[in-house]
């Protein structure tokens, strides 16, 4: 018998607990022994919850306890699930958790005090699919030329019913967050962060890149607007919150924003709380992987595979995937400045002669080039909208016009900026 005892039973450690339950028999086989919760940790005991097994509000009882195999992590947050990890790998207890945010802090960490001991995180990367497995299994033999995806369902949910329905930006996000789909502080997921997070654990898998969510570029999607929407329909773009790794000779490039990416590419059909996921391989091509992307049971499904196959496997492969990461030696970050695509503006003007002369002048003068422009009025009297995208720069181009267009006196407000993905 492995016993098993789960550390935060909340919207995922609930499912966990019910599947385990529902499907026992059928997971019991499958994995080749019996699997039993011993304990769960919550933080408020007097809470309802829908589980039948022992809780408790005393992490050391689990920790402490030699007779519990697995720990499965589902607490959130990075300080005390780091302690909490650390504590149980150093007693010698298989991990499980879905805690992107921990991951993308301190994977390297971790690896290094689990040493032959598995840690299983497939549900922190896009929720029910099996990312992981696919990236360190499926496609090993591959040099992995690109990963591009939707990785959070909130912002997902969120965008997919601002552009079909007009749903206004904060009613859609307190829906998320009554999902359940949302982390404990929404902002993880609108500012681009909870992306990131899975975003650098699927590169330390592909590319042994060793980054952090401070080394790279990310934006959520809180300055998207109405206008952005029409300009994206009028020119057959939709806007999703992509994810983005890219390899070139020497260098990886890693970035979190929204895009405007045509409607129809198969990614911009990808709508509501689904995640998806595009990786090229150099010899397979491109892969495609779809699935709901947050939500306890979905979420859940993953940690319980990951509970099955340390039962299975008993010591498994290193966490990050390969013994020794043989692109790490060769591959560095691409600076943010040298990231280059195409870009669309969005800018409130005074409608008076001369005024997109200007700024056509300060792109020209940094040497970008206009694809398209449209101009609509302004709700306020004397003034207009002047959507614009440009051909291919590099950020620094682009950052540097934008500084000097919001200079113009004729500007009414800040500059919005969103990267368009071929
Ligand atoms: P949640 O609903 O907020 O549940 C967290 C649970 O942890 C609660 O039961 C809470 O206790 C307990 N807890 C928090 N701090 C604790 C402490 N110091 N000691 C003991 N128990 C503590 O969160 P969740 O949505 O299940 O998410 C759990 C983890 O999975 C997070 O890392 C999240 O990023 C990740 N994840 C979530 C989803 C999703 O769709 N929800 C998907 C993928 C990954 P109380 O109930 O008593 O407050
Ligand atoms: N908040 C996350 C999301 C949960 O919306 O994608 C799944 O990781």
């Amino acid at each position: 018998m492995v016993k098993v005892a789960i550390i935060g039973v909340g919207t995922v450690g609930e499912s966990v607990a019910k599947i385990l339950e529902t499907n026992k028999e059928l997971i019991c086989a499958r994995a080749g022994k019996e699997i039993v919760v011993t304990k769960g940790v919550v933080k408020n005991l007097s809470k309802k919850r829908n589980v039948k097994i022992p809780l408790t509000d005393d992490i050391n009882e689990v920790l402490n306890d030699d007779s519990i195999d697995i720990v499965v992590e589902l607490m959130g947050g990075v300080d005390d699930a780091l302690k909490v990890v650390k504590t149980a790998l150093t007693n010698k207890k298989a991990v499980v958790t879905a805690n992107k945010a921990l991951l993308a802090y301190h994977r390297y960490d971790l690896q290094a005090i689990a040493k032959e001991l598995p840690i299983g995180y497939e549900a922190s990367v896009a929720g029910g699919i099996p990312i992981i497995n696919a990236l360190k299994v499926g496609l090993s033999a591959n040099q992995i030329m690109s990963i591009k995806g939707i990785m959070n369902g909130t912002c997902n949910y969120m965008l997919s019913k601002m552009m079909s329905e007009g749903v206004q930006y904060e009613a859609i996000l307190k829906e998320s967050q009554e999902l359940g789909y949302a982390e404990a502080d929404p902002a993880f997921d609108v500012g681009g962060f909870d992306a990131a997070h899975k975003l650098l654990i699927l590169a330390s898998i592909a590319y042994g890149i060793d980054a952090k969510p401070e080394d790279i570029l990310i934006e959520g999607i809180e300055d998207i607007n109405s206008d952005d929407m029409e300009f994206a329909k009028e020119f057959g773009y939709c806007i999703k919150l992509l994810a983005i790794a890219k390899k070139s000779d020497k260098n990886v490039e890693l970035r979190v924003h929204p895009v405007l990416i045509k409607d129809t590419q198969m990614i911009a059909k990808i709508d509501g709380v689904m995640n998806g996921i595009s990786v090229i391989g150099d010899f397979v091509g491109e892969t495609l992987y779809y699935g709901p992307g947050a939500g306890g049971d979905a979420t859940a499904s993953a940690v319980v595979s990951d509970i099955m196959e340390i039962v299975r496997a008993g010591q498994s492969s290193p966490m990050l995937g390969f013994k020794k990461p043989h692109e790490s030696q060769i591959l560095k970050l691409l600076p943010i400045d040298e990231i280059e695509s195409e870009y669309y503006l969005r800018m409130s003007v005074i409608d008076k002669p001369g005024v997109l002369a200007d700024i056509a002048k300060i792109l020209a003068n940094h040497d970008i080039s206009i694809d398209r422009i449209l101009q609509k009025p302004n709700s306020f009297k004397n003034q207009a909208k002047l959507l614009c995208s440009t051909h291919t720069c590099k950020e620094k181009q682009i950052k540097n016009a934008i500084k000097e267009i919001e200079k113009l006196s004729t500007l009414k407000d800040k500059v919005s900026m969103i990267r368009i993905e071929d």
